[in-house]
């Protein structure tokens, strides 16, 4: 087709006109998806090698979650929780089994789990360990990417998202991530809550030490204070298990979900944990009109039961070793090294060669999408659907643009 008859360009302009410009995406205007593919207005497709940062771990348009959707559009979709609707208890009953916990706190997006977290930690401080009013503390990582909300940038350490948004939340204290030591000594009396990312998403795919996270599990039970483990991005299937935490047999006092809890079709975030934690908030101490909804509930209970089957981490690990072997392969050949577990992988390429940014478009000219980070890494995080051609595809495709 003629560049002047393609619908693209002029729907890049339109967008670029009439929103503010707080993202950077690939000129790709999309129209329609299935499972891995996304197709844009053109007709031309392509292998969605992003998912939606990991909030489209079934695919696009997974059959079950469309299925549950349409059934619950047809019945129910808002009470807001001034009332309980049909929905609410199997959704809450069957995500805190899959977490082993007792209760469930359901939120919108990530951003709001994690606000979530923070007043639940603060408010366990002050009633359970006693912290003096108005002291307590929150030990967080470098790097860390938490969302966008003004108390979660206070203690963010990239300048982007930090500044200018003073005055910032106090309350919070960054350590080094990965280093066990430097978090210890971080921690006082009046320490509530260590809150990490398992694994580093947006940082780059980042993998702490082994033993970091036992050693925080253990200095945090040690020290009576809760590890918070934002599981967003990393949980639900993303690493080859169910929770990122699983790989080195770790249980957090509060699980931080969202992203593919909503299968890809309704915001959805919970903050999951046992009642000694969450059983600290009373009526009308925190809330949200739209958390918990029918909606959102018919497609998260579908989520956390195919989550219970096992099938989607298993996907995960054997894809996911298929992924990495054929990234391993290219280190030295325009990668300069491969981060990750299961379908999720971060790859830094040679600044020499070009940025991240270029490796995207480039990738986005040959049919795949992915999405790149801090200067000259790009994240790959295929829906768990996807096939081993398609990986083999997308890791050729990637072969193709370092070596042209
Ligand atoms: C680890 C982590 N926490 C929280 C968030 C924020 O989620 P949301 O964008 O839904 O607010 C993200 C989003 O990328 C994330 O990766």
């Amino acid at each position: 087709m003629v560049d002047d008859m393609l619908r693209t360009p002029g729907a890049v302009r339109d967008a670029e006109r009439w929103t503010a410009h707080n993202y950077h995406p690939l000129p790709v205007v999309i129209s329609s998806a299935e499972g891995a593919w996304l197709t844009d207005v053109d007709g031309r497709r392509y292998l969605d090698f992003l998912a939606g940062y990991s909030a489209l771990n079934f695919g696009h348009r997974h059959p079950t979650l469309i299925a549950a959707a349409h059934a619950q559009l047809d019945r129910l979709t808002l009470t807001s929780r001034a009332f309980i609707h049909d929905q609410f208890a199997d959704f809450c009953r069957e995500l805190a089994e899959l977490c082993g916990k007792d209760m469930v706190l359901p939120m919108n997006t990530g951003a709001e789990a994690v606000e979530t977290g923070i007043k639940v930690a603060r408010k366990w401080g002050y009633q359970v360990k006693g912290v003096p009013a108005g002291q307590a503390n929150i030990v967080v990582a470098e790097g860390n990417f938490h969302g966008r909300t003004t108390t979660i940038v206070s203690f963010s350490t990239d300048e982007d998202a930090r500044a200018d948004f003073g005055p910032y939340t106090p309350g919070f204290t960054v350590v080094p991530y990965g280093d066990l030591d430097a978090l210890t000594a971080a921690i006082d009396e009046n320490t509530v809550a260590v809150l990490l990312e398992p694994i580093q998403g947006e940082q780059g795919v980042v993998v702490p030490p082994e033993g970091y996270l036992p050693g925080v599990r253990a200095v945090c039970t040690e020290r009576n204070v809760l590890f918070i483990a934002d599981e967003i991005q990393s949980g639900l299937g993303r690493t080859g298990a169910t929770f990122a935490c699983d790989h080195e047999g770790v249980t957090p006092d509060m699980y931080l979900l969202g992203k593919a809890l909503g299968g890809g079709i309704v915001p959805v975030s919970a903050v999951v944990a046992n009642a000694d934690v969450l059983g600290v908030l009373k009526p009308g101490q925190h809330g949200s009109t739209f958390g918990g909804n029918p909606l959102a509930c018919a497609v998260a209970v579908e989520v956390v039961r195919m989550l219970a089957t096992g099938e989607f981490q298993r996907r995960s690990a054997e894809l996911g070793a298929r992924l990495h072997a054929g990234l391993r392969e290219l280190i030295g050949k325009g990668l300069v090294a491969v981060r990750g577990r299961g379908l999720w992988a971060g790859l830094d390429i040679d600044p020499a060669l070009m940025t991240g940014r270029e490796a995207c478009e480039r990738l986005a000219e040959r049919g795949v999408l992915a999405k790149d980070t801090h200067g000259s890494t790009i994240r790959l995080a295929p829906p768990l659907v996807v096939t081993e051609e398609e990986i083999d595809h997308a890791v050729t495709q990637l072969a193709a643009i370092l070596t042209a």
